[in-house]
C-alpha cells in the first residue's frame, strides 16, 4: 500500500473482509467485543494480544479511518477523536505537565486560543505568541521550558500562511515537539510531516467530511506520542463513534476529487474578487497577492477553499452582505460541498476583545468565504450580488 499513490491508498486501505465478503467495509456498530476464555480476555487487557476490546479505545471502523489519515499523512500512526477539539485537547493534555510552555501561532482557531488562555493556565501550562508576519522571532519566545512548538496553516480564519520548513528547523534545533494542525491544507494538500511535524491533528469535521455531516477529529504522527495520547483518551474518552468514522472513512475515498474541485472553484471565486470595487482586500494563497504565495506554492499542492475578504465600509459592509446573500450559507462550519460565508468578529472570534481580534489578523470588515462545490458560475454570481446591491 505505501507505493500507491494518494488516491490508491484513500481507496484501498480497507479492514479484511468479514465472512459475507462485503466490497464496502460494514459498518461495526458495537460498544464491546467478546472473548473466547478468560486467558484470551487477560493477554487483550495487558496488550499481548492486540485486538479490540471496547469503543472508547479502539473499534474497526475508527481504526480504518485513522490507518487512511495515517497513509495520506505519512504518519506512522494515529488516534481519532469526536471531535476536531477533542483532538486539539488530548494531544496537549496528554504531553503537557504543569509548570510546560508553548510557543504559539497568535493566529489559531478561537476554541484552541481559549484553551490556551483560559484553561492551560489553571494547570500551569503557560503560551506565548509569535506573530507569524515576523518569523525571525519565533526562538526570542522559546524558554527552558516550552515543549510544544504549534501552529495551523492555513490560518483560520486569516488564510495566513506558516513556513512549516521553518517551523521544523526550529523545533529540530531547540528539541521541541512541532504540532500542525492541518485542518484547511488536508493531507492532499500539504503533509507536514515532510517539514518536520511530529504530530498533524484535523478537524475531521471540515473537508475530510466535507458535506456538513458529522464532527470528527484525528492526530497521527510519531508512534511513541500516539502511544500517550492513546493512553490518556483511552482513560478519558474522548473517542470517536463508529458511526462517525464509518462516514468519515468513506468520505476520504473522494476527498481528492473534492478537493481539486473546491480549489478551482476557490481560485476563480478569488481572481473574480479581486477586481471587485467593493473589496479591497483578497486574501488566497494562490493569489500572487498573498503575502506569502512563495511559501505557499513550496509547501500546498493546491490554494484550500478558504478565502478571505475585506470589505470596503467595515462591519456594517459586513452585515450588509451577509443579510443580502441569497444562495450560500450563513453557518459557522467551513468545507462543505455548500458555499458559506461568515463574519469571524461577531461569531467564531466574538469572545476576544476588540486587540486581540485584531492581533489575530481579525479586522471588523473581514468575511471568511468557505468555496463549496456548486457551479462556479453560481458561486461567483452570489458573491457578487450582495456586494453591489
Ligand atoms: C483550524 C481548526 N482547528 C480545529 C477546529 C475544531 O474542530 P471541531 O469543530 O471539529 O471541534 C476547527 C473548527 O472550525 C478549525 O477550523
Amino acid at each position: 500500500m505505501s507505493n500507491n499513490k494518494f488516491e490508491t491508498k484513500a481507496i484501498r486501505t480497507q479492514l479484511e473482509h468479514s465472512q459475507f465478503q462485503e466490497h464496502s467495509t460494514p459498518l461495526y456498530l458495537t460498544s464491546s467485543f467478546v472473548f473466547e476464555d478468560a486467558e484470551e480476555m487477560r493477554a487483550s487487557f495487558t496488550e499481548e494480544k492486540e485486538r479490540n476490546i471496547y469503543s472508547r479505545f479502539s473499534n474497526p471502523n475508527t481504526s480504518e479511518f485513522v490507518e487512511k489519515v495515517v497513509q495520506m499523512e505519512g504518519a506512522e500512526n494515529g488516534y481519532a477523536f469526536a471531535t476536531g477539539m477533542a483532538a486539539v485537547f488530548s494531544t496537549f493534555a496528554a504531553l503537557l505537565n504543569s509548570g510546560d510552555h508553548i510557543v504559539s501561532a497568535r493566529s489559531v482557531f478561537g476554541s484552541t486560543h481559549s484553551l490556551f488562555t483560559k484553561y492551560f493556565p489553571k494547570w500551569k501550562i503557560t503560551t506565548s505568541y509569535f506573530d507569524i508576519h515576523k518569523p525571525e522571532e519565533i526562538e526570542s519566545y522559546i524558554q527552558p521550558n516550552t515543549k510544544i512548538l504549534y501552529a495551523e496553516s492555513p490560518t483560520n480564519p486569516g488564510v495566513d500562511i506558516v513556513d512549516l520548513e521553518l517551523l521544523g528547523n526550529i523545533a529540530k534545533k531547540h528539541n521541541l515537539l512541532l504540532v500542525i494542525d492541518n485542518c484547511f491544507a488536508t493531507p492532499y494538500i500539504q503533509q507536514p510531516i515532510k517539514f518536520g511535524a511530529d504530530l498533524v491533528i484535523h478537524s475531521a469535521t471540515k473537508l475530510m467530511d466535507g458535506q456538513g455531516r458529522v464532527l470528527g477529529g484525528v492526530v497521527v504522527g510519531k508512534t511513541e506520542l500516539i502511544r500517550e495520547i492513546y493512553l490518556f483518551s483511552r482513560n478519558t474518552g474522548p473517542a470517536l463513534s463508529p458511526f462517525n468514522a464509518w462516514v468519515l472513512s468513506k468520505s476520504l475515498e473522494t476527498l481528492a476529487v473534492r478537493v481539486d474541485k473546491h480549489c478551482e472553484n476557490a481560485l476563480n471565486l478569488a481572481t473574480f474578487l479581486e477586481s471587485h470595487n467593493q473589496v479591497s482586500k483578497v486574501k488566497y494563497p494562490f493569489l500572487k497577492s498573498h503575502p506569502q504565495f512563495k511559501i505557499a506554492k513550496k509547501q500546498m499542492k493546491l490554494g484550500g477553499n478558504i478565502i478571505a475578504i475585506e470589505l470596503k465600509g467595515g462591519l456594517e459592509a459586513g452585515k450588509k452582505f451577509l443579510n443580502t446573500i441569497k444562495m450560500c450559507s450563513l453557518s459557522a462550519n467551513l468545507g462543505d460541498t455548500r458555499t458559506i460565508v461568515t463574519h469571524p468578529a461577531s461569531t467564531t472570534h466574538s469572545k476576544l476583545s476588540s486587540d486581540e481580534q485584531l492581533a489575530a489578523g481579525i479586522t471588523p470588515g473581514l468575511v471568511r468565504i468557505s468555496v463549496g462545490l456548486e457551479h462556479a458560475v453560481d458561486i461567483v454570481e452570489d458573491i457578487n450580488q450582495a456586494l453591489t446591491k
